[in-house]
């Protein structure tokens, strides 16, 4: 080889390691931004899944980890992207038991979509999205779920990939569990994990209500009573079995990170409280605690069964409770960076079941649904329906959207219980009759009935399982009717649609359908629907969009309170009498007193401010 064939030789391999090398770090680059293979391998075996709200410019943020093992630090970082910059935001101590890491940061500016990540050990990462807040969008969607069974065969610890890719593809503005998201009634921490490695893919991305409900904390049914311990797991004496350390550390995991509590006075044993409002989007949230200062049953009932459900509205049985009702009444005149509002809980406030847990089964009562005691479920929805709010929960493992009454039928709010996400109990609504005032065409298990202990309900849509009993083996999602709920906040309309949707059904197919009898869309202010009652003057309002508040002029108790939609206005109230109404909000209020209402009220006044 002479010294020019040396030199050619030398070059070309040269040229070779250089090309070599030049796509290794190309390679290197493009699998270090393609989708979180290696964030995923970093995550593996650490950090679980991250929950988050922002409420009000805080951001609150859990993140989950998995058992700290060995010599590992107790210590984790959350860090948000800043201009192309990881930068270190606050740190945490891992709390035990749960491995779970909380961070609160205030000043948070909603207006801008923040990348974070939660570093651990300086070499694992999780990373999320903190979305701004949607307040300019017409339509704010929240996709609403409950429990999450635990037997594998019926679809429980997952996975959902019908889930998941619909959502991901929709995008909903924000997620609400409803409870029952453990089964394990010893081992809450294991399948909370199991729960985040299934939804976990969602929830990084979006801002999460969670909420736990009694096999969340163990027990088969909870009527918490203000907290104190008892000593059987049916619960039925009122009050929480597991030791106080577990109950805690259920609601650290489940729910630190939604908007700091209303009042945070702890209950019996030192159990916190969570209730509290959630303004996203332009939607104002109240978030429930139904379960919590419930009475147990044998607490307050004397006899075993009763076959006249009325003598069962005993004086002294709570349902929501005075801290509760007095939060919810407060809430009903916050109209700040608010439009529309619903409220969220573990259940709905009637009992809509005829059968269970097989079709041969008849089920005369549950005093686990909010049906019971009667009054202090009309002492809710008498509230509730103040401020024109629908309602979402979950736990009867039956899908339904209802129309409540109090005093008549159809004068409160539109509940939509979500089916279970996987079932395993199953429960329907096959009453021997169709309801009053049927409406012709709709399924014969419509229209205005009374629930078992005589609370009015107008039956508007049911996803009753196709399957009558457990020997049912085949298509254990579907037949059981098992599901999820998609709610559309129609902000200009100022109208609600509900959804109700089966699983392994692509919602964006061009033949897809969600549950035979969806989707129900109503008016926001069908929500205290007034059919026959008295009318003040029209209020022709010079500024837009204005919030109304009607009160009692004599008691000064709020009636109801509206954020309305342009400039004109008729309130009407259920009594005769004198009203003084409230129009505006802060600097720009005004009252008008003395105003009579009367059965048709043709008086308009103007206001300017
Ligand atoms: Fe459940």
């Amino acid at each position: 080889m002479n010294f020019l064939q040396k030199v050619v030789r030398y070059k070309v391999n040269f040229c070779m390691m250089y090309v070599l090398i030049l796509s290794l770090i190309f390679f290197s680059l493009g699998h270090a931004q393609s989708p979180t293979e290696i964030d995923k391998e970093l995550e593996k075996n650490k950090i679980c899944f991250a929950l988050y709200t922002v409420h009000e410019q805080t951001l609150k943020l859990t993140a989950q980890f998995y058992p700290v093992r060995s010599y590992d630090p107790f210590e984790a970082t959350l860090q948000i992207k800043n201009n192309g910059q990881w930068e270190t935001v606050q740190q945490s101590r891992i709390q035990y038991p749960g491995y779970t890491a909380h961070f609160r940061i205030e000043n948070w500016d909603d207006t801008k979509e923040k990348e974070y990540r939660v570093v651990y050990k300086k070499n694992k990462f999780y990373k999320g999205i903190v979305r701004k807040n949607p307040k300019d969008k017409d339509e704010i969607l929240m996709a609403a779920f409950s429990c999450w069974s635990i037997y594998k065969r019926h679809g429980g610890q997952g996975p959902a990939d019908d889930i998941i890719n619909n959502l991901k593809k929709l995008q909903p503005d924000v997620l609400f569990f409803s409870g029952d998201q453990s089964y394990d009634h010893s081992d809450h921490y294991g399948y909370w994990l199991k729960f985040g490695e299934v939804f976990g893919e969602i929830i990084r991305n979006t801002p999460t209500i969670v909420i736990p409900d009694d096999h969340d904390v163990g027990q088969g049914n909870l009527w918490g009573n203000g907290g104190i311990p008892t000593k059987n797991r049916d619960g039925n004496y009122g009050g929480y079995y597991m030791p106080v350390n577990y109950i805690k550390e259920v609601e650290r995991a489940q729910t630190s990170h939604l908007p700091d509590p209303y009042d945070p006075t702890p209950i019996a044993q030192g159990i916190g409280v969570y209730y509290t409002d959630y303004k996203w989007g332009g939607m104002s949230f109240a978030i429930l605690e139904d379960r919590k200062f419930k009475s147990g049953p044998k607490s307050v009932l004397s006899k075993q069964r009763y076959t006249d459900t009325h003598a069962m509205d005993v004086a002294g049985a709570t349902l929501l409770g005075e801290r509760q009702l007095d939060f919810l009444e407060a809430w009903t005149t916050d109209w700040k960076d608010a439009e529309m509002k619903a409220v969220l809980s573990q259940t709905i406030f009637a009992n809509v079941t005829t059968h269970s847990p097989t079709l041969a089964k008849k089920q005369r009562y549950s005093v686990d649904s909010n049906g019971w005691p009667q009054a202090g479920r009309n002492k809710a929805l008498s509230v509730i329906r103040k401020s024109f709010s629908c309602m979402i929960a979950g736990d009867q493992h039956l899908g339904s959207v209802l129309h409540h009454g109090i005093e008549d039928w159809n004068n409160a709010g539109y509940s939509f219980a979500v089916p279970a996400a996987s079932n395993f109990w199953m429960r329907w609504w096959k009453p021997d009759v169709p309801g009053k005032n049927h409406v012709k065409g709709m399924p014969d298990y419509t229209g205005e009935y009374l629930d078992a202990f005589h609370n009015k309900m107008t039956v508007l849509a049911i996803a009753n399982p196709t399957h009558k009993d457990n020997t049912e083996k085949e298509n254990l999602l579907n037949g059981r009717a098992s599901g999820y709920g998609i709610i559309r906040f129609h902000k200009n309309k100022r109208q609600i649609t509900y959804e109700c949707w089966p699983r392994n059904v692509d919602m964006f197919a061009p033949d897809a359908k969600p549950y035979h009898g969806w989707p129900v869309t109503f008016e926001q202010t069908d929500n205290f629907r007034i059919a026959q009652g008295y009318e003040l003057p029209i209020l022709s309002i010079a500024k837009e969009n204005q919030v109304v508040t009607v009160k009692n002029q004599y008691t000064k108790e709020v009636i109801s309170s509206l954020r309305i939609r342009g400039n004109q206005y008729q309130p009407k109230v259920l009594h005769p009498g004198h009203y003084t109404v409230e129009i505006g909000e802060g600097a720009h209020q005004t009252s008008l007193y003395n105003l009579e209402a009367t059965t048709k009220n043709n008086k308009k006044i103007n206001i300017v401010f």
